[in-house]
């Protein structure tokens, strides 16, 4: 798919609570996001918060062996770093601890106090000073959108980053349309509900629909948020297993029947609900 002008891959690779365990871990999670990198996810999001840094320096590190121009790398700043001047501090730390000269994109990881206009100007000179090759926003409903477009019609805010999975279907409603209309990406996190990816309860019936079509439960509710290739994915995996498994849910198709088996059990949103966020 698109980010603006950008190709990526329909999947990419999350990072929160990367880099915060031992030496070995941090290895093993090297190792995972450049077996990613390596057969064709080219999208890696990650954040400041993220272990305060450490999500970032690892990802730092994963990234040394590869051209750069090859990577579409995300990062988030918080949103009381949202004035041009704190904004600037904190994508120069994160570039720092990323190893590189400029992101692809740098998003607002979720609304703040800071008036929407001044932030979105402060990455517009971001963008212009090569530091940010796009920018965007996270966790923002669509009035938040709307507000945006209102007051600064001159932005271009490439992407909006919002939980999407089986369990948290509301954005279907009214805030992926906006998304397709003002051609907006959609980055959708947490495929697999977060936690330890244990959280999203399948019923009988899509685990044996899982297993009818010999995938695992992961892959079955990795590959429906795919299903459109209109949201790109990014789970977090810690090992090369996990990453491999990712990475063939892509292949999965599907029938209209079980799209229907799915909806049976997890409805379409009939109605508008806040946006879910985690
Ligand atoms: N913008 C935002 O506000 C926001 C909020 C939340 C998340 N995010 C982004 O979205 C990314 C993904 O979300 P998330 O980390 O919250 O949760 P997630 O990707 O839904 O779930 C991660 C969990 O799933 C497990 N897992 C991964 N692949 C698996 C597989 N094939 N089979 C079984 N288990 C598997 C992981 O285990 P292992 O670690 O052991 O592999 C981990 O426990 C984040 O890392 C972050 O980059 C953004």
């Amino acid at each position: 798919m698109k980010i603006g002008s950008q190709s990526v891959s329909n999947l990419g690779m999350g990072t929160w609570y990367l880099g915060e365990g031992d030496a070995q871990q941090s290895t093993q999670e090297i190792a995972a996001l450049r077996y990613g990198i390596e057969h064709g996810i080219n999208v890696i999001d990650t954040a400041e918060m993220y272990g305060q840094g450490a999500a970032e320096s690892l990802v730092g590190q994963a990234i040394i062996p590869y051209q750069r121009e090859q990577l579409f790398l995300i990062s988030k700043f918080y949103p009381w770093h949202a004035t041009l001047n704190t904004m600037r501090t904190a994508l120069k730390n994160s570039l720092q601890r990323l190893q590189t000269n400029y992101l692809d994109l740098y998003l607002l990881h979720w609304p703040g106090d800071t008036p929407i206009k001044e932030t979105l100007q402060g990455l517009q000179t971001l963008q212009r000073e090569g530091l940010i090759k796009q920018y965007g926003v996270s966790n923002f409903d669509t009035a938040d959108l709307r507000m945006a477009h209102l007051t600064m019609p001159s932005a271009t805010i490439s992407t909006n980053e919002v939980l999407y999975n089986l369990d948290s279907r509301g954005i279907e409603y009214d805030l992926l349309p906006y998304h397709q209309d003002q051609g907006i990406a959609t980055i959708g996190y947490s495929p697999f509900g977060s936690g330890d990816g244990q959280e999203i309860h399948l019923p009988d019936a899509l685990a044996e629909l899982a297993r009818a079509k010999q995938i695992t439960v992961h892959q079955l509710l990795l590959a429906w948020v795919l299903r459109n290739n209109d949201v790109l994915a990014i789970p977090k995996a810690s090992s090369i297993d996990h990453v491999q498994a990712n990475i063939a849910a892509q292949a999965v198709t599907w029938t209209p029947q079980e799209l229907a088996v799915i909806d049976q059990a997890f409805p379409r949103p009939t109605r508008k609900t806040p946006l879910k966020v985690i």
